[in-house]
């Protein structure tokens, strides 16, 4: 068994970013994101400063807007548009959840399709959909680098996707596809599950339940990826595969902390780097 490392993976996918930076500098381009907080859910706060901290590191130019939680749907639209049509501004991301009196939809809606580096509007969703896209949805991407970085030859082989939510399950399984995987996605009506889990030849879990995934539901030789960020009974980060279990079984397997956590966010710096050649008219 081997440890995919995303702190790594990630690392190299930076800096590769960063290098790209600077000859975008040179051509007097410097990519700028815009991230938007409402409230002060704690996970978000972490994810946004970590957004930022990899904004500096690659180079790229950013803005926070810490807004309170009693931020109306109207301020929240008037920022979207301001951002919209500020020229220094190539990604905008609003971080997700919103608390429960705002409309995620609608302000997912509002973004400029060609700078919503998430990959959330429909028109990128339905681009991705197609195969003809300009931005790939963070986390899926994040999570195929790590398949790629194996080695491993993802056309013909049986690919299981656990969870269908429209930020992972879904686009995940549309770009395994892509690489000519046989795709099935399980959800929490889905029956047999063990069954069907344990032929996969990889398996992705993104399900948000702690160490759910045990041995017995994993094919002997399998490739695991661990999108889940869970809290175990003692509180302590853990993923939905339970890692000391499954370990031994599968070939190449993600630990979390560390493993499809880092990818996000470089993705996220390689979709702003590739807002600002569109924006600005560069191949
Ligand atoms: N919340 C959890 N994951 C994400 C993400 O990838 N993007 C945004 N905007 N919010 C999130």
């Amino acid at each position: 068994m081997q440890i995919i490392d995303g702190k790594a993976v990630s690392k190299a996918v930076k800096q590769s970013v960063k290098a790209e930076c600077e000859e975008l500098k040179a051509k007097g381009v410097t990519p700028g994101l815009a991230v938007i907080l409402v409230g002060d859910d704690s996970a978000s706060q972490v994810y946004v400063r970590n957004k930022e901290k990899a904004c500096e590191e690659c180079g790229f130019y950013s803005e926070k807007y810490a807004l309170p939680a009693s931020t109306t749907q109207e301020e929240l639209n008037a920022l979207v548009d301001k951002l919209n049509n500020d020229d220094r501004i190539n990604g905008i991301l609003c971080q997700l959840p919103l608390p429960s009196h705002l409309d995620d939809k609608e302000v997912i809606n509002r973004i400029d399709p060609i700078k919503d580096v998430d990959a959330f509007h429909p028109v990128n969703v339905g681009a991705i959909m197609i195969g003809d896209y300009n931005f790939l949805p963070c986390t899926p991407a994040g999570v195929m680098e790590l398949i790629h970085s194996t080695g491993v030859d993802v056309s013909g082989k049986k690919a299981v996707v656990m969870g269908r939510s429209n930020i992972v399950g879904k686009p995940m399984a549309m770009l395994l596809l892509h690489e000519n995987a046989t795709v099935e996605i399980t959800h929490s009506r889905t029956q047999n599950l063990s069954e069907i889990t344990s032929g996969a030849d990889i398996l992705i879990a993104a399900i948000g339940k702690a160490k759910f995934v045990k041995a017995d539901m994993v094919k002997e030789g399998a490739v695991v990826i661990d999108v889940g960020m869970d809290r175990d009974e003692n509180g302590k980060l853990c993923g939905d595969v339970d890692f000391d279990d499954v370990k031994d079984k599968c070939s190449y397997i993600t630990p979390v902390p560390g493993g499809v956590g880092p990818m996000t966010i470089s993705m996220l710096m390689k979709n702003t780097l590739t807002a600002a050649k569109l924006q600005n008219g560069i191949k």
